[in-house]
């Protein structure tokens, strides 16, 4: 068996659930986690065996040109969430509730993370912030709807910190971010992610959680880790963060890509062309997974035909 379609025989198993992610750390299971935008992307990274969807509001920075995640609005989430959740079956998908969707009033907060589960199609949400949204948290978990807390760097809270930068580096810092970490845990977070912290201090919460943590800027020792995939695929270039590897150079693939594609119509080489019409070719079918990707297209009659 190929490593792919091991990986698929293992993703047919079993969807993972907010609860796993708890039964993983018990067991010392890392945490995978990966934003994803699109359903294709999410097809992807799926057959790669990543647990954790992510549907960031980093898209607003990644995917539509913004200089933070500020102007990324909740009707922009529920649109890539329906997107990834399309492409997900075994994941578990966590939508970002945006800027000012939350930390307002409390039917307010639950009517719009309602709208990443119910129209998104997401498992969970992931909201920023430590003992201020505490209650808003435990509201959330007591009508149904799984939370992830996020601390340290809250990009969100750029305009306040000034700048993405690291956090809690001070002692008092690291103590105010411990005890936001334990009230998270108590008003019922099932994980919570650790952004841009020293790696000490995400280890000394991480041992002190029952909940996993996820790790981003945060060292080794969380309990799971997440990047942006742009960041880890290499498409961001020089806008990725320092601390994120990268695990391919597909930007620089792309360029190559495009490169020889535009070469070929410029000098009318004949593949470049869209070809002439095949004769009586089969009515376009929904779904093939010859292919990774080949899935989500309404029509993969080109790959069937050629
Ligand atoms: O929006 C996002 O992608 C995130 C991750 C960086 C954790 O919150």
């Amino acid at each position: 068996m190929t490593e792919v379609k091991m990986n698929e025989a293992k993703n047919a198993v079993k969807k993972l659930w907010p609860s796993h992610l708890k039964e993983m750390k018990q067991r010392g299971e890392k945490i995978a986690m990966l934003t994803a935008y699109d359903a294709l992307m999410a097809r992807l990274l799926e057959q790669a065996g990543i647990d954790v969807l992510l549907v960031g509001d980093s898209l607003g920075m990644v995917l539509l040109g913004h200089d933070n995640t500020l102007p990324v609005t909740l009707d922009d989430m529920v649109h890539h969430t329906k997107a990834v959740s399309r492409g997900a079956r075994r994941a578990l998908v966590v939508a970002d509730m945006p800027f000012l969707t939350y930390r307002i009033t409390v039917p307010e907060t639950i009517r719009n993370a309602g709208r990443l589960i119910q129209e998104g199609g997401a498992n969970a949400v992931k909201i920023e912030g430590g003992q201020p949204v505490a209650e808003t948290v435990a509201r959330l978990v007591e009508v149904g709807i799984p939370v992830m807390g996020h601390l340290g760097l809250n990009p969100q809270s750029v305009n306040q910190v000034g700048g993405f930068r690291q956090q809690a580096k001070s002692i008092e810092g690291a103590r105010r971010l411990a005890e936001d970490a334990q009230e998270l845990e108590q008003a019922g977070v099932f994980a919570i992610v650790l952004e841009s912290i020293p790696e000490e201090l995400a280890r000394t919460v991480s041992a002190d959680l029952s909940v996993p943590t996820i790790g981003i800027g945060a060292g080794p020792y969380c309990d799971g880790q997440v990047l942006v995939c742009y960041d880890a695929l290499g498409i961001t270039g020089d806008s990725a963060p320092s601390f994120a590897k990268r695990y391919a150079q597909l930007g620089e693939e792309i360029v190559a890509a495009a490169k020889r594609y535009s070469a070929d119509v410029k000098a009318d080489v004949r593949e470049a062309r869209t070809g002439p019409a095949r004769p009586s070719e089969p009515a376009a079918t929904q779904e093939s997974s010859a292919e990774p990707g080949s899935v989500v297209r309404a029509t993969s009659k080109e790959k069937v035909a050629s």
